[in-house]
């Protein structure tokens, strides 16, 4: 099964780098033009430019955007939509931020920038983005496994995605009625900047890393932003038709055995 996506056209937050730009990669390669938007303008420039060169014949753009700013983001998805003479076909949802401190230190302010990005950005981007999907389109949001374990020290960060599944949901049930499908995907420890963000530098947060993955997982390895990026293809493909308001554990056997 190919799950093509031959013709279609897809928005991207986080595309600058790990999991979002892996997923553009996949979908440009599939078929679909691709409005790549990230904060981080240097990791959009390389992610078209490899979008360019691995998939010549697709449609891309790279637009450097808060997925937090409703009128940027409406301003960008209009523009786009009306050049590239349609509505979208699907917006996915990857832009995320990760903080790892102890329930007890964690402050207001603290709670409020990871729940602005994490739960804020993508209610903000499938706002802006709806009016200008088409009727029978697909949105995916990446949660995260820690939604579902309590990870000493990634409370407020598991909150915010256990909040992300929750909207999967909500949406799912409001946009039901257009026929759009609204799908999440937790994934586990994945081989990008993230995990490596919140461990000591060098070789000891790899072992760091390499133990927590195996104490939690079944599969006892980091997965590939590419293994993430098929199953998200999976969920905005038409073999996905009868999926809608779930979120795909996506973490290596880890809510199986915990
Ligand atoms: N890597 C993991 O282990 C892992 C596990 C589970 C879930 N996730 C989730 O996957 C998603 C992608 O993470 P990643 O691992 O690729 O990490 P990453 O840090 O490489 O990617 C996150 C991207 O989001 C962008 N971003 C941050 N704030 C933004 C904002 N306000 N507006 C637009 N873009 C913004 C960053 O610039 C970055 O390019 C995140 O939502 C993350 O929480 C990651």
């Amino acid at each position: 099964m190919s799950h093509t996506l031959d013709g279609k056209s897809v928005v991207i937050t986080g595309a600058g780098g790990g999991i979002g730009r892996a997923t553009a990669q996949l979908v440009a390669a599939k078929g679909a033009s691709v409005l790549c938007t990230d904060v981080n303008a240097d990791g959009l420039k390389e992610t078209v430019r490899l979008i360019q060169a691995e998939s010549p014949a697709v449609q891309v753009v790279g637009e450097a955007l808060d997925c937090t700013e409703h009128g940027a983001a409406v301003e960008v998805i209009t523009r786009c939509a009306d050049a590239w003479g349609g509505d979208f076909h699907a917006l996915v949802n990857v832009a995320g931020v990760i903080m790892a401190k102890p329930l007890m230190e964690v402050e207001l302010a603290d709670l409020e920038r990871v729940f602005r990005v994490n739960l804020g950005g993508m209610l903000v981007m499938s706002q802006a983005v709806a009016p200008r999907l088409t009727d029978g389109g697909v949105i995916v949001n990446v949660s995260s496994s820690t939604a579902r374990s309590a990870s000493p020290s990634l409370a407020a960060y598991g909150a915010s995605k256990a909040a992300n599944a929750y909207l999967s949901r909500a949406f799912a049930a409001e946009l039901a009625e257009r026929g759009i499908r609204v799908c999440g995907i937790g994934p586990g420890a994945v081989d990008t900047a993230m995990p490596r963000s919140i461990m000591p530098p060098g070789a000891e947060g790899e072992r760091l890393l390499e133990a927590a993955v195996a104490h939690t997982q079944l599969i006892k390895r980091l997965a590939q932003p590419e293994e993430v990026a098929a199953a998200i293809c999976f969920l905005l493909s038409d073999d996905a038709s009868y999926i809608t308001g779930s979120t795909l554990w996506f973490d290596g056997g880890a809510s199986a055995a915990h």
